[in-house]
Parts: C-alpha cells; structure tokens; sequence
C-alpha cells in the first residue's frame, strides 16, 4: 500500500497545482501504436476512495476499462451541470471529498520485450491519473480527453509470459499496474464543458514496446498539387540519425527515399526553420487524387527507420489526404473552392458508457451524418476519440479540432492566469501534435467558453509556429471581440448563435476581412431547429457566410433503471429501439440522479435521440444540404443544379414522382445530366401532366447510384420537389334537410367524436417555448387552462352557428363556429379573434378527439416526417401514411410534437378502412396524437405518459414556428401569431 506521504506523486497533491500538467510523461506524437500493442482493458481490481490521499480500503470490487465509474455501480452517480461547476471552491481548488478510483491489475511483460523500451498508453482518464508499477510512481497525466503514454522501462523486468496455470518466475514478467483517477482536480476548472460530469478512463490502456531508437514521430505535408514531405523525429537519435541509418517511406505502394539535404548532421540544415526532426522524405506525385469531403481520397503512407544494415527498426503507418486549406480574404478555401461548412457539434457521448465510445459506435455516427448531409464536425469541446479522425478522413469530413479548454464557471480569473498558462498550451499543443497528418482537420480551436486571455495567445502562437500544414486557428471567446478584428487568436469570425440578420450585415458591411463560420448554431434541444432552412437560404445567397455547426449531435439521456434509479450501464444494451427507452427505462437528463442542483434537460439538444434515432430535424438537414435541387420549372421543363463543390452527378440516381392531391403518385425513371459542380441544365418534364388530378407535385428522389462507404446503393440522398399546378379552392353544395347536432352548450355531437371540437391556443410548451420565455406568458395569459362560456347557439335547418368565449386571465377569445350540413358529410367554419394583449399564442385552431379504433392516419400533405411551419423544408408534399402511433416524436421532455405542416386533407381509419376524413380549406398544421396538450406538458419522462385509447387532433388555422429560443434566436416574426382575427374551415366526412 501506498503511503500517501513518501509518494511524490501524493506528496505534491497535483489535483491542485495548475502548474503541474503532467510528470513523466513523453511527449504527444502522430505514430498510431495500436496495432501490434498488448490490450489491457478488462475488468480491473477497483475500489472508489472518498479522497486522493485517503488509506486504501481492504476489500476491492472491479471495474471495467475504459469506462467510468459512475455509470458502474458506484455511489458517485453521473451529475448534470451546464456552466456551474459541482462544487464551490475557487479555482484551483477543489473539495477534500474527491472521489478517487484506484485501479489494479497485474500486467504479463513478454520474455521477448527485453532490450526494448517498453510505454503505457492510457487513452484518455479524468481528470487526473497517476501511474504505479509495483508500487513505485512512475507518472501523472491530466488533459482528460488525450492519451498519456509512461515509459515504463525502468520499472519492468520482462519474462516469460504466464501461460494457462503457469505464473512466470517471482519477480520476472509479471507487474502489478496501478492506476489512480482523481476526479476533482484544477483542472476540472478548465473542462467545464456542457456534459455530464464522470470520473474514470474512458478510453482503452495499452502496453507496447520498440527498439530505444525509433520513429517517435511523424509529421506530414500534403498538398493538393501533389508535394508531399514528411518530417520524422528519432527518439534517442540524438539530434541526428547514427552513421547508415535512414528513413525511407512507401506511399501506395511507390518508394520515397530521405531527402539528404535535409540532415541534422548537417549544421546548414539545422537553420532550416520548419524542418522538425532527423530525416525529410519528399515526394511529388503525379496525378494526384486530392481529398475533400466529397472526395475523400487517401493514400497509404508507411514510413520505416532503417538501422545501418537495411533492417526496419521501427514502423509507422498512416493514412494521408493531398489537400489544401487556407484563408483567402473573407473566404475559407479547400483546395481553391469556397466549401460550405455543413456542420454539427459532436461529443463523445454513450447511453450505456457516459463517455467510452467504440470504433463502430463513432463509425454509426459519421454514417448516419453523411447520409444526412453532413459535412463537417467540431469535436467539441475536446479532443475525440483518435478513431473519429480516422473516419472523418475515410468517409470524408472537414474537422474542427477542438483542444480539452473550457472553464466557463471562471472564465474570466484563468484565461490570463499564469498558473494555467502551462496548461492550455500543453492541451492545444498535445492535440496539435497528435491529429495533424489528418486532411480531415481543417480548423484548430483553442477551446470553448473560457474568456479571452493572454494564455489563449499563447497556445495560439505555438500552433501558428508548429503546424507543418499551416491551418487555420479559431476560437469564439476571441472572435466575439470583433469578428473582423485582426489582433485577435482567431483566423475566423466563428460566433455561437448570432441572428441571420446580423451575420448577413455583416458580410454587407465591407468590414469582414475573415470567413463567417458559426461554432454553433440552431440549437437541438427538443422540438427545434427551426429557421435552419432560412438560414441556409441566407448563407448560399450571401458571399462571407460560409455555414456552420449546428448544437449538438447528441441527446446525451443516460439510460436509467425507473426502479433503482441507476443507470442501466453496458447490461443496458438493446433495451431501447427507435428513440424510446425500454419499458421500466428512462433516458436520465440533469435532476434524475438524485442532484439537487442541476441544469435538467439542458443536456439533451441533439439532432439524434441517445440511441442515434434521427429526429426529424435530419431530414429537413438532408434537404437543406441537398447535392442536386430542382432549380425552378419553365415551359422549356425542369432546370436542375449541381450544388456540390467538387463532384459531379454520376455517384447519383433519380426517380420522378409525380404526387396528384386528387389522383395517385407516378414514377418514371430520371436520367440525371452530366454537370460539374455549380451547373445547372434543363430536363424536359418527365410527364404529361393529366388534366384531372388536382394539386401536382414533381419529386425527384435522388438516391446513391452505387455503394458508398456510408450507404449502400439505393440510399435516399435528397428529394427536391417542385410544385407543377396549384390546387383549386373547394365548393361545397349545402344539403338543408340533413341536421346538425349540437348539445346544450354548442358542442358538436358526432358519431366518431369523443370530444367536440373546440378553440385550442396552446401547446404544451417546447423546450424553445419554456426556456425562451414565452411558455410563461402563455401560462400567465391562461392559455392552457380557458374557461368556455357559450354566448350563443342558432340552430337552423342543416346549419347551426356557435359562438362563445374562451375566458383567460389574459384576455377573451371570441370564438365562432358554423355547422352546415353538405354533401358527403359536415362544413366546420370557424374564427378566433384574439384580442392585442393575447399577441404571440402558439397555435390557433380546432382540437377534437377521436373514438377508440382510429389507428391509420394517411394524408396528402408535407410528410411522412414531423414538420413545423419553420421547418417543413424536408418533408416533400405527397401522399403520405403512418399509424397514430408513429406520429409521436418521443423528445425527452414530453413536449409538442407529431406535427405534420402543409396538411390539405386526411382520413383516420380502423382496420374495416372504417372512419373519418378531414378536408381543410387551405395547407395546415396537423396533428395527430394519443396525447392532450395538457398530458405532455404535465410529464417530465416518456414513461409517465399514458397514451389515450381515440386520437387527439389538432388543425391549426396558425401554428407558431419553433425557432431555436432554447439557446439562440427565436423563430422569425413571419412565423408568429398575432393578435386579431384568424378564420379556417374544414369539412368532417365519415368514411
Ligand atoms: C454553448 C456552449 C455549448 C452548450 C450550448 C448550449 O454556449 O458552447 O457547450 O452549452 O451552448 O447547449
Ligand atoms: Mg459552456
């Protein structure tokens, strides 16, 4: 056991000394040791101390690696803050209850390890670890979201490795390993990002050996016109290779051999102000195949250390793009083109894990982006997984690399603070060094929220200077001071959420000297993202504004136990399907652990729910970024562009279909014209239009021609449609003898309604509404609760008007309704007039309930997807048909949802095609549910909603927008509703 005292590692208390980055760790390099390295996670020995210098206990549990404990069965559950820090001392302090994990094992050291030098790579563990072998210290790490890596050659005697029963000789071979994670440290003040807190290793520990002189590191230059150098240092070469030895590299297959004017040895070459290492190779290559997004062409490059007699002394392998990125005036280039950066914030996030994520979890990320045309990922607000970079170079994603910096609670005190100068240096310099032979990382950032301060600079410097490949640097805490102010760390003007407006003044002005790239925008927090397709609108029509990323990939929900209330952890796998947690499940957001202070459901913003189910929002995405896009109709027929950057349409098929509101849907094949990217072409209308039909739309489904890396053939890319003939306004032919029911208050009485329709002016508040403030208006205003009072019933033959008020606090709603009786079935015809102090409601319009049995709603309007009037742009107008039950989005706060825009008429059936049919006068807002407005709002999880036997509908005259007020800019005024008088009808048939 350890005696805190005589440990140095102890003795200097690190969890409190900013100064004190890491100890005996070697440096940060570009050479992947993975393959060929001894894994050691598993199942550790581990015991939860409740302090760092507390005595170990007697009796040890387990734990597994990489993961945290916190989602292990530890009484140190996950905990939710936003800003706040956990706990209240001043920076660099931290609490003396500081859950610290020890973790133990005995690790085999192979007998043929002798000789060689022998390193620990522990991926990634928060926020302090401290290495033990046998007993002796050997190092200390922080920087949470990086590997650390201890040679432990001094410590180890290699020999035989244990086999089946048989230990290997005392003392010989066999070490025990000990890892130490303290949680709370200094240096959680600067990871005080938007996530759930954990403590653990949450990446894989490895053990691996090379000769003491190897490739200690491998630096890569390659550009677009085919001229590649590589920069490899020798560790222990002392400053220059041993007489005979070489480096040499094969790229695809072809030789490179050391360029000798590049020497150590040679004191000329030592002035050589960007020549970093021992040996250069340098190549052109001929016919280059250049990388992009779209085109995400890599090379295999394997570079070797030779000793004098030829033999490979050490290996590297990577994998390199030929690409090039610079700044010209206010525009972001990659090789030469204006690229739009269609992009998403992305954790490292896991339901089961917290934090741990597999090659194939990051892999069903990046597909699931691609396929919804995605372009470009910030890894904020850390470093990722090594593996996401290696797929964003495969599958093709500009990377916004994002060092482990955020001390948001006290920003202002650390960003000029010199106790923590080492430290945000060392963290932008560590990544720096680690991901920079990745084409995919096109940007580096020094971080997120943390102020602006001298040690910004300071990290900003040492990346200008370093980086072989020169990229640009941006961070939003300096960019906010003026985004087109030169002295400032940040080569981007790279806000959070700003107004459209005040971007597109921007790039007007004549001041922008640097690309307009939001870090974050639209924000994901439940029912949201609306505006995106306005702000895309804007951005491809606005020189200076290039795109940004939209807040967040993930709804970080925990998959929590309902019973015991703990998480459910890695036994939790398949217990949810399709965004909804397993019956006796829940997805945890702040305030579930037990936390009394906690910043709630905060932590769930993503466009995918924690299971990667898209939300709808992906599908407006997918539309948005669409490659190709019907242009406009003419008489001369359909003129389609190319809006890639730098592909053609050829990986790309397409189908017409030809939706008729009154008819059916036709198809026939699309021949897709050659055009290269920012052409367009006309192609003649597939059809000939029928006379009779109705309303037209023209789709094109847009689907990929063969298999790509992230879709099979077949996969649905875009589907842009256009409008070919409006519809007709509606007659109705009154039928006078037919009666018209209404009870003693004026409610209709209908066979296949369970409650009449009547005035609806609210919704159950989204996350938007709530945190945007305008759920307390309405609540104030007592939208959610009117009082009805009839004023007057006429009864006439076939036709009965109704008029009454709906009381609330805020005002009176004088609400009209006319029955009449005609052909086919029923003619609803309605007014609200809101009074100027009821300005700003959530919808406006008629909410019925159906009987028991109508399951089917099919419908010609937007769909099939959930749509909002501020964001319908993905859901193509068609014929379109779901069950009632797959109508309901399960945001993670029940919440409006289940809408359908641009509704023109549908029909709710039974089985027996039994039931009723709605025709509305103009397209609307529908929708069609199991819950009251009044039983979302009331639950905080899906598992305490009950859903009702008939259906709820709501046909909204007018339906507010959904805008992004959660975090960002409400929606649009042109999508609010406003006081005065509103008027709709429908028409009510039974089938
Ligand atoms: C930003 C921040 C993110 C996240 C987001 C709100 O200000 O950078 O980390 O907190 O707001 O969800
Ligand atoms: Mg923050």
């Amino acid at each position: 056991m350890t005696d805190a005292s005589l440990d140095p590692l102890l003795a200097l208390r690190p969890w409190e000394a900013p100064e004190l980055t890491s100890w005996g760790r070697l440096p940060m390099n570009a050479v992947d040791r993975r393959a060929g390295a001894v894994s050691l996670d598993g199942d550790w020995r581990f015991q939860l101390l409740p302090a760092p210098d507390a005595p170990l206990g007697e009796v040890w549990s387990s734990s597994y690696v990489p993961g945290v404990w916190t989602m292990q069965g530890t009484d140190d559950l996950p905990r939710y803050l936003n800003i706040r820090m956990p706990f209240a001392e001043y920076p660099p302090q931290v609490p003396a209850a500081n859950p610290t994990g020890v973790y133990e094992r005995a690790v085999d050291v192979p007998a043929e390890w002798a000789g060689r030098r022998i390193v620990l790579q522990v991926g990634a563990a928060e926020s302090v670890l401290l290495v033990h072998v046998d007993g002796r210290p050997v190092g200390m790490s922080k920087d949470s979201h990086l590997a650390a890596e201890f040679d432990l050659t001094p410590v180890l005697r290699p020999g035989e490795r244990s086999e089946m029963g048989v230990p290997p000789a005392e003392g010989w071979g066999r070490a025990t390993l000990r890892l130490t994670v303290v949680k709370w440290s200094d240096a959680s003040h600067i990871e005080d990002q938007d996530h759930w807190w954990h403590g653990g290793i949450t990446r894989s520990v490895l053990l691996y050996a090379r000769d003491p002189l190897h490739l200690a590191d491998v630096a890569v230059r390659a550009r677009r016109d085919g001229d590649l150098r590589v920069d490899c240092r020798v560790r222990d070469a002392g400053g220059a290779l041993p007489e005979g030895w070489y480096v040499s590299g094969e790229l695809d297959g072809q030789l490179l051999t050391q360029d000798t004017e590049f020497d150590r040895s040679n004191a000329e070459d030592q002035r050589v102000s960007d020549f970093l290492g021992e040996a250069r190779l340098r190549a052109a290559v001929p016919d280059v195949r250049t990388w992009t997004a779209e085109t995400p062409e890599l090379y295999g490059l394997t570079v070797r250390l030779h000793r004098a007699d030829g033999t490979v002394a050490d290996t590297s392998h990577h994998r390199i793009g030929f690409r090039d990125v610079e700044i010209s005036g206010r525009d972001l280039l990659v090789n030469g083109e204006r690229v739009f950066i269609r992009g998403v914030n992305r954790h490292d996030f896991h339901p089961l894990t917290g934090r741990t994520v597999s090659y194939d979890d990051m892999r069903a990320d990046l597909v699931l982006l691609k396929r919804f045309g995605f372009n470009a990922i910030r890894t904020a607000h850390y470093p990722n997984d090594p593996s996401l970079y290696d797929l964003a170079d495969e599958l093709g994603f500009y990377v916004v690399d994002e060092a482990d910096i955020e001390s948001h609670d006290h920003a202002h005190e650390i960003a000029d603070d010199p106790r923590y100068l080492g430290a945000f240096v060392d963290r932008v310099a560590r990544m720096v060094l680690r991901d920079k032979n990745h084409p995919s990382v096109i940007i580096w950032s020094l971080g997120n929220e943390s102020d602006y301060g001298a040690n910004h600079d300071a990290a900003a410097g040492w990346v200008r200077r370093h980086d072989p490949a020169r990229r640009p640097v941006q961070y939003e805490g300096a960019a906010k001071l003026g985004w087109a102010d030169p002295d400032l760390a940040s080569d981007i003007a790279c806000p959070m959420y700003a107004p459209l407006q005040e971007c597109v003044a921007h790039a007007m002005s004549g001041t922008q000297t640097k690309p307009l790239i939001q870090c974050e925008y639209s924000h994901a927090m439940g029912n949201s993202n609306g505006t995106l397709a306005d702000h895309w609108e804007a951005i491809e029509a606005t020189p200076g504004l290039q795109g940004g990323f939209i807040w967040e990939f993930w709804d970080h929900g925990i998959l929590q136990r309902v019973n015991d209330g703990r998480p459910a952890g890695r036994g939790g796998a398949g217990l949810y399907d399709n965004g909804v947690a397993a019956p006796g499940h829940r997805w945890a957001y702040g305030g579930d652990f037990g936390e009394s202070d906690h910043d709630g459901a905060f932590i769930a913003d993503g466009v995918v729910f924690p299971d990667r189910t898209p939300k709808p929002v992906m599908f407006e995405h997918r539309e948005i970024a669409a490659p190709v896009r019907i242009e406009c109709f003419r008489h001369e027929g359909i003129v389609l562009g190319n809006h890639q950057h730098f592909r053609g349409l050829d990986w790309l098929s397409g189908e017409w279909e030809l939706s008729l509101a009154d008819g059916g849907t036709l198809t026939a094949p699309a021949e897709l014209p050659d055009l290269r990217p920012g052409e367009t072409a006309a192609v003649p209308l597939p059809f000939e239009l029928p006379e009779d039909g109705g309303e037209a739309w023209l789709t094109l489904r847009v689907t990929t021609a063969r298999d790509e890396a992230w879709a099979p053939r077949g996969t649905v890319v875009c589907l842009p449609q256009v409008r070919l003939r409006a519809a007709e306004p509606v007659r109705h032919t009154p039928v006078a003898n037919r009666p018209v029911e209404v009870d003693e208050d004026g409610l209709l009485v209908h066979p296949l309604l369970a409650a009449a329709p009547t005035l609806s002016l609210w919704r159950a508040p989204t996350d938007n509404d709530e945190l945007g403030g305008m759920a307390g208006r309405w609540r104030d205003w007592g939208l959610d609760a009117p009082t009805r009072k009839v004023v007057a019933v006429r009864r006439d033959p076939g036709r009965v008007a109704v008029v009454a008020d709906l009381l609330c606090p805020g005002g009176t709603v004088r609400h009209e309704q006319v029955f009449t009786a005609v052909e086919g079935g029923l003619l609803v015809e309605e007014s609200a007039e809101l009074p100027e102090a009821l300005d700003d409601v959530a919808r406006v319009g008629s909410v019925f309930e159906t009987v028991a049995g109508l399951n089917l709603l099919e419908w010609f309007g937007q769909g099939p997807w959930e749509s909002y009037p501020d964001r319908g742009a993905g859901a193509p107008v068609g014929h379109h048909g779901l069950p009632v039950d797959e109508l309901f989005t399960p945001y993670l706060r029940p919440q409006e949802s289940g809408g359908r825009h641009g509704v023109r008429r549908f029909t709710l059936s039974a089985p027996d095609a039994t039931g009723l049919a709605v025709r509305l006068d103009r397209p609307s807002q529908v929708s069609v549910t199991r819950h009251r407005a009044a039983d979302l709002a009331s639950a905080a999880h899906h598992d305490e909603l009950v859903p009702r036997a008939g259906c709820v509908v709501h046909i909204d005259a007018a339906h507010r927008g959904l805008g992004t007020a959660s975090c960002g800019p409400d929606t649009f005024a042109s999508y609010l509703v406003a006081a005065g008088v509103h008027r709709w009808s429908w028409t009510l048939h039974v089938l």
